[in-house]
């Protein structure tokens, strides 16, 4: 006998980019879930492909177009399959997507993910579907509401979109529209529902996430201190952490949370870019080296074993040898536990892309001088906690048999050689070495 019930599409994402793309899949795949489709972990038997895109830097955006053509043969043995672009390639270049991938039947942009089941229909009925608009009404608030199927311990949830900062340099603000922040009161309710699904440890999202001011139930502004005690308040979510921070950014009340939230983690990233005052100028950054080195001093006195993160950028427009000095001094000043350095990268419609470039040997050559000094920071401080207790959320079991791995409250992943502990469990731990990519620990009492 036949089963007369419909076989489920199968939808296949592919994320790239940062975390609030990662977020942006996980409701995209809600979304198209209402139209019938599962999640599938490959290609080739989808019904429906799609590509989630970061257009931050020339290479993420080629990516796309490679992998597009690579699904040349699929499209070809499946006249049926779909393929859409997402994310912040869809926004930029959507309609030069159509022209140059006649394979694409969808491009969407960041804001309107909402209207995916929507699009998804009119590709189905044979329209090329593109909507890149910037949208009033909150993605977020139309998205399908979630399953209530278990989740993985940690979770990110979006408080703010778009930035508002326009760094000389960067594609955000163009991206993903004007800084816009959610209301404090969805926010706690999704985090209350991820809590019930099992996850313990939350990361806030924002592109400036510390500049959240999202209303309040009174009608007021919550400000991202406050949001985070609302949350620190939830039973069940034990670990509370935020990304991106911009300095000027950071309040009072922020740091101060840092040195009173027990649920707020250790961990913060604090990108500066750059170590010249020229360079900082010409980046349209709005803070000095000293400003953001006298910032970092308080954060520390309110918490003394934080852990600074960053982001760099070398080779940016009229970036002389001194500048560059200048970074490697910042760079050794403040002891980076993590710090990601990039080679500048031209993007079109940007203030820098008009401005005299530096040439690439040179911006090479001093990207692989700041890594190799970040990589010996990073090292050393992963070194130093060696002999120090601190707790891990477990992840997923390591790779030998009875290992467990998880993160601890500085975001170092770690190995624990016991094979009662489970996936979210928080353990408190003692760290015993510390390898090339991660630490080794000893439980030294019962998980929770
Ligand atoms: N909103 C965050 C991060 C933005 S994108 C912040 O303000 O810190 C992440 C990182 O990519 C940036 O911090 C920057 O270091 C890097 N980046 C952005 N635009 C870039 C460009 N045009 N070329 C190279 N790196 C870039
Ligand atoms: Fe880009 Fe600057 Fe906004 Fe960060 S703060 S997203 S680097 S414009
Ligand atoms: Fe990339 Fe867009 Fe994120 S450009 S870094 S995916 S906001």
């Amino acid at each position: 006998m036949s089963d007369s019930s419909p076989q489920p599409k199968k939808l296949f994402i592919k994320t790239y980019g940062c975390q609030m793309n990662v977020y942006d899949s996980e409701r995209m795949a809600e979304a198209l879930g209402t139209q019938g489709y599962v999640e599938t972990g490959s290609p080739d038997d989808a019904d429906m492909i799609l590509l989630n895109t970061c257009h931050i830097r020339e290479k993420a955006a080629e990516k796309v177009y490679s992998e597009l053509g690579r699904f040349k043969g699929l499209k070809a043995a499946k006249p049926d399959l779909k393929i859409g672009v997402a994310g912040c390639v869809a926004q930029a270049e959507g309609e030069e997507i159509m022209r140059r991938q006649p394979l694409v039947d969808l491009v969407v942009g960041p804001q309107s993910y909402h209207r995916l089941p929507d699009l998804e229909a009119r590709a189905r009925g044979g329209e090329k579907a593109l909507d890149t608009e910037f949208p009033e009404e909150d993605k977020f608030n139309h998205l399908a509401r979630r399953p209530k199927a278990k989740r993985a311990p940690t979770a990110f949830l979006t408080v703010q979109e778009g930035c508002d900062k326009f760094c000389a340099f960067c594609v955000v603000p163009y991206t993903r529209g004007a800084e816009v922040s959610r209301p404090a009161e969805r926010i706690l309710t999704e985090a209350r529902d991820l809590v019930e699904r099992g996850v313990r440890e939350i990361t806030l999202l924002g592109q400036n996430v510390n500049a959240y001011h999202g209303a309040g139930p009174d009608g007021g502004d919550r400000t991202l201190a406050q949001l985070i005690w609302d949350l620190d308040k939830i039973d069940g979510l034990e670990r509370i952490r935020f990304t991106t921070s911009h300095p000027n950014d950071m309040t009072d009340e922020l740091i101060e949370a840092h040195g009173t939230c027990a649920k707020l983690m250790p961990y913060l990233h604090l990108p500066v870019q750059a170590g010249s005052d020229r360079i900082l100028k010409r980046m349209n950054r709005s803070h000095t080296v000293d400003s953001y080195l006298r910032l970092i001093e308080r954060i520390r006195a309110a918490r003394p074993d934080i852990l600074m993160s960053g982001d760099f950028i070398v080779g940016f427009p009229e970036e002389t040898e001194a500048d560059f000095q200048a970074t490697l001094d910042l760079v050794q000043e403040v002891g980076y536990g993590y710090a990601y350095s990039f080679k500048y990268s031209t993007r079109p419609g940007t203030p820098a892309a008009e401005r005299p470039q530096v040439p690439a040997a040179e911006a090479d050559d001093r990207l692989q001088r700041l890594q190799a000094l970040i990589t010996r920071d990073q090292r050393r401080i992963q070194d130093s906690m060696v002999g120090r207790e601190m707790s891990v959320l477990i992840e997923k079991p390591g790779r030998r048999d009875g290992q467990m791995v998880g993160k601890s409250d500085y975001l170092h992943a770690v190995h624990i050689e016991n094979a009662d502990l489970k996936q979210g469990d928080l353990v408190p731990v003692r760290i015993l070495s510390s390898g090339a990519n991660s630490l080794a620990a000893e439980a030294i009492g019962p998980a929770r």
